[in-house]
C-alpha cells in the first residue's frame, strides 16, 4: 500500500469537525476514496452530515469504520439524508419484476425495513427477522461467457462481476448514494483479478473486494473527440433492462455483454410503459464540484442517440460504450477495498462505477446490508450539451 496525497474536500464550515484520510492503494492513479475514520452516523448534527456530504460527492468513495451496530433502520435514516424526499428502493417494490431479472438472487430485504438489501454469502439464521436464508455470491461463473476454468481460479485468479451503477433504470431515478455495511468479512488468501480481454492486465486484491472506478477519471482521460462525443450522447436503457438482458452473457472483464442475440424481445418482456423508459445523458454533472463524469450501466443499454439520431445497432452502441470505457478500468485506476467487519462504505452512485468481485466457496461467510433510494430527481447532464431527458 502507498500513502497518497490528494487535494482534500473543501471544508463546508470554518472549522470542520470531520477529517478523512486518503485510503491506501497500491493503485496508482486512484485519485478518489477517503477514510473518515469511525463516527456516531446516526448522532450526526446538520453541520457534520453537510461535510459528510461534501466529502461523498468530492471523494465519491468514504470509508466509515467501525459500524457493526448500525441497524438497518439506522442506514436507511442515514441513506435518506442524502435525498430526503427519495422514498423507495433503487429497485423499487415490485417483486415480479426483481424474481424475472439478473438481481434476484442477489438481494433480500430486511422484513421492517425493505430498502435494506441482506446480500453476502452462506447460510444466514436469524438475522433482523429473517428465520434462515443461504445467500450466494454473485460470481463470474453465471454470467460471463467464458469463465475462469477451476484449475485457474485454484490458482487464485479470480474476475470483476460486473461494472455497474446502482439503478432500476427503469421508471426510477439513479440513487444519488449507495451505503454498504460490512457485518462478516471472508477470510481467505488474496487473489489476482484477470481481464482476460486481450490484455494482460491483472489486479491484485483482497477476497471478496468490491471494486470502484471515477466516472470523472473515464471522462477526463477520453480524446477531446471521445469527449466531444460523450457529451452529446443520450442513452436509452431498455424497458425492465435486468429482464431483458438476463439470458445475455458478459465480457470476461466484467464490462458489458456479448451481442449474441440473447436478450428478450418487446413480447417477453413484462408489460411494460414507453413513459417510464429511461433516456439519460452519458455525461453526468456533478452537482457540486461540476466536474464531468461519464456514468453509463452497459448492460442495460439498448441505443444510443447523438442529437436525436439513433447511432447504430445494439451490437455498435455496445462496442462504442466499451471503447470508451474500457480505459478507466485499468489496473492503475480501480480502487479495491479491502473490507473490514465494521466498514460502512459511503459511495456516489452518481460519480463511481462499482463491481462485486471473485467467486466464494459456499460455506465462506459474508453478510453485508446494502441501502439506496431511488432519486427524487434525474442526474444532470452538462448544460448545453444534450438535454437531461
Ligand atoms: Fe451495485
Amino acid at each position: 500500500m502507498v500513502a497518497r496525497s490528494f487535494d482534500l474536500a473543501p471544508a463546508a464550515l470554518a472549522t470542520p469537525k470531520l477529517t478523512f484520510a486518503p485510503l491506501a492503494t497500491t493503485s496508482s492513479e486512484v485519485d478518489f476514496g477517503v477514510d473518515a475514520g469511525t463516527l456516531d452516523l446516526p448522532g450526526l448534527s446538520s453541520e457534520e452530515f453537510t461535510e459528510l456530504e461534501r466529502a461523498v460527492l468530492t471523494h465519491h468513495v468514504v470509508v466509515v469504520r467501525g459500524q457493526r451496530g448500525l441497524t438497518p433502520r439506522e442506514q436507511l435514516e442515514l441513506t435518506r439524508r442524502f435525498d430526503p424526499a427519495a422514498l423507495a428502493y433503487g429497485h423499487g417494490h415490485r417483486p415480479e419484476i426483481m424474481q424475472a431479472s439478473v438481481l434476484v438472487q442477489d438481494l433480500v430485504s430486511i422484513p421492517d425495513c425493505p430498502q435494506v438489501k441482506l446480500l453476502g454469502n452462506g447460510r444466514v439464521r436469524d438475522h433482523e427477522g429473517i428465520a434462515d436464508v443461504t445467500l450466494t455470491h454473485p460470481s463470474h461463473h453465471a454470467f460471463h461467457r467464458t469463465p475462469l476454468t477451476r484449475e485457474r481460479e485454484a490458482r487464485g485468479l479470480t474476475r470483476f462481476y460486473r461494472w455497474h451503477l446502482d439503478a432500476a433504470l427503469y421508471e426510477l431515478h439513479p440513487p444519488r448514494v449507495t451505503t454498504l455495511l460490512a457485518l462478516d468479512v471472508p477470510e481467505g488468501p488474496d487473489q489476482t483479478v484477470v481481464y482476460d480481454d486481450g490484455s494482460a492486465d491483472e489486479l491484485h486484491v483482497s477476497l471478496g473486494t468490491t471494486a470502484f472506478v471515477s466516472g470523472s477519471k473515464a471522462f477526463d482521460t477520453l480524446s477531446p473527440t471521445q469527449k466531444d462525443f460523450a457529451l452529446r450522447t443520450r442513452v436509452r436503457y431498455a424497458p425492465h433492462p435486468y429482464v431483458w438482458m438476463r439470458h445475455a452473457r458478459a465480457r470476461a472483464n466484467g464490462l458489458g455483454l456479448f451481442s449474441e442475440g440473447r436478450e428478450l424481445t418487446r413480447d417477453e418482456l413484462p408489460v411494460y410503459d414507453d413513459d417510464k423508459v429511461t433516456t439519460l445523458p452519458l455525461v453526468w454533472k456533478n452537482p457540486l464540484t461540476g466536474r464531468p463524469s461519464l456514468q453509463v450501466h452497459a448492460y442495460c443499454v439498448e441505443e444510443l442517440f447523438v442529437e436525436d439520431e439513433p447511432i447504430g445497432d445494439l451490437d455498435e452502441c455496445r462496442r462504442l460504450l466499451y471503447e470508451l470505457m474500457r480505459p478507466a478500468i485499468a489496473p492503475a485506476r480501480v480502487y479495491a477495498h479491502r473490507w473490514q467487519p465494521g466498514d460502512l462504505v459511503i459511495f456516489n452512485n452518481r460519480g463511481v462505477w462499482h463491481s462485486v468481485v471473485g467467486a466464494l466457496e459456499p460455506d465462506a461467510r459474508r453478510v453485508y446490508h446494502q441501502c439506496n433510494l431511488a432519486a427524487s430527481e434525474a442526474p444532470r447532464g452538462v448544460e448545453g450539451a444534450c438535454r437531461t431527458s
